[in-house]
């Protein structure tokens, strides 16, 4: 991008930037990297208004990796509730430690945890939940790196700007590589000492000016590079996802019984034959709801106290792409002790030790 352009996106910016919890008055100021790791995970699945609160209750509680570090997964996941996505909770908790471990000098005591943040993209993406644009963006927000950023937001603004009729996601072919295309136009905006200014001037774009529906071009400091603008055919960038085959669609049941424990089966299952696993079928869209006939080879109807839908997952198993539809049956009876071949009665605070496939997992993230 030509620097009259980028000159205008950081004038924009600096008179538009919404005041944000995470973000400090003086836009020029380089930020807490720990601070910016939280904001932009929380950010990740989850909207700007709906995270300005968690965030601010996250850093009373947890105002630093030290702190997190020593917290339990159930009190985190107390911070997040709301957030959805648990996996990225559990993940926070797991990089806290690895760093403040990582920060223990030999004589026991800890390092300040900011200055012992990775620094490197290397680093960052070998910690769990980190990927490419969290690294980028810690990189570039906290430590003015010249680190790039690939999130929805410049997706939709690169694809307009270039008029790329293509994602990131598709596959390549013809020796061209859509994500390094996209990525290619996001180093392009951090090689720059501003280039904390332009990662974060973009997302703000993206939000507020270059919408999914609507994008409101004539505010847009970027209209005069815009190719989308000038031939008047934003509605056809991005091009539309392609839509994928989902072959099976199943329900998962997620069945609890009072004092907290849940079903697990062994065999008798579509997947995962030789492990336990949650009871699951095979089962229209939208079932409609109640009780299935399936959960009643398990427990007694007259035990059963609510039935309700968690929400759905995605799942893929070699060639099967799954949407499964989770069913959270709560009982009014405890666990029984007696053991019976292929059935376990999993304590709720175990379950992620005790499974071993995600399937299971993603199905009893819905239900916390
Ligand atoms: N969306 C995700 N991170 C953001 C940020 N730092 N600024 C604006 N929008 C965002």
């Amino acid at each position: 991008m030509d620097t009259q352009s980028l000159k205008i996106l950081r004038a924009w910016f600096k008179k538009n930037a919404a005041e944000l919890p995470w973000r400090p008055i003086d836009l020029d100021a380089p930020r807490d990297p720990y601070a910016v790791w939280i904001s932009e995970t929380m950010l990740q699945q989850t909207q700007v208004s709906t995270v300005r609160d968690y965030f601010v209750k996250w850093m009373k509680r947890f105002p630093n990796v030290a702190t997190l570090a020593k917290a339990s997964e159930e009190e985190v996941f107390k911070y997040w509730q709301g957030l959805g996505y648990y996996s990225r909770a559990r993940n926070i908790l797991k990089t806290a430690k690895l760093i403040a471990e990582s920060g223990t000098q030999k004589n026991g005591t800890p390092k300040n945890g900011t200055q012992n943040f990775p620094q490197t993209r290397k680093e960052l993406e070998a910690l769990p939940g980190i990927g490419a644009y969290t690294a980028g963006a810690i990189l570039s927000l906290a430590n003015h790196q010249r680190e790039a950023i690939l999130d929805g937001n410049l997706v939709r603004i690169f694809s307009r700007l270039y008029a790329l009729d293509f994602l990131p996601t598709d596959k390549s072919s013809a020796g061209k590589n859509p994500s390094e295309i996209y990525w290619n136009y996001a180093r392009e905006m951090a090689d720059s000492p501003k280039a904390y200014m332009h990662n974060e001037a973009l997302m703000e774009l993206g939000r507020t000016v270059c919408k999914v529906r609507n994008p409101e071009c004539s505010a847009c400091p970027l209209r005069a590079a815009c190719r989308a603008a000038q031939e008047d055919r934003t509605a056809a960038f991005p091009p539309a996802k392609k839509h994928v085959q989902k072959d099976w669609h199943g329900t998962v049941l997620v069945i609890e019984s009072m004092d907290h424990k849940i079903l697990a089966v062994h065999g008798g299952q579509k997947f995962f034959k030789n492990q336990f696993t949650l009871p699951h079928f095979e089962s229209p869209r939208d079932a409609t709801a109640g009780l299935p006939a399936q959960a009643e080879k398990y427990i007694d109807a007259d035990a059963v106290q609510s039935v309700e839908s968690a929400g759905k997952f995605r799942h893929s198993i070699t060639i099967h792409k799954m949407e499964c539809d989770v069913l959270h049956i709560q009982l009014n009876v405890k666990a029984p002790t007696r053991k019976i071949p292929d059935t376990r009665w999993v304590s709720r605070k175990d379950t992620a030790n005790f499974f071993a496939n995600s399937f299971s997992l993603k199905a009893l993230e819905k239900i916390h």
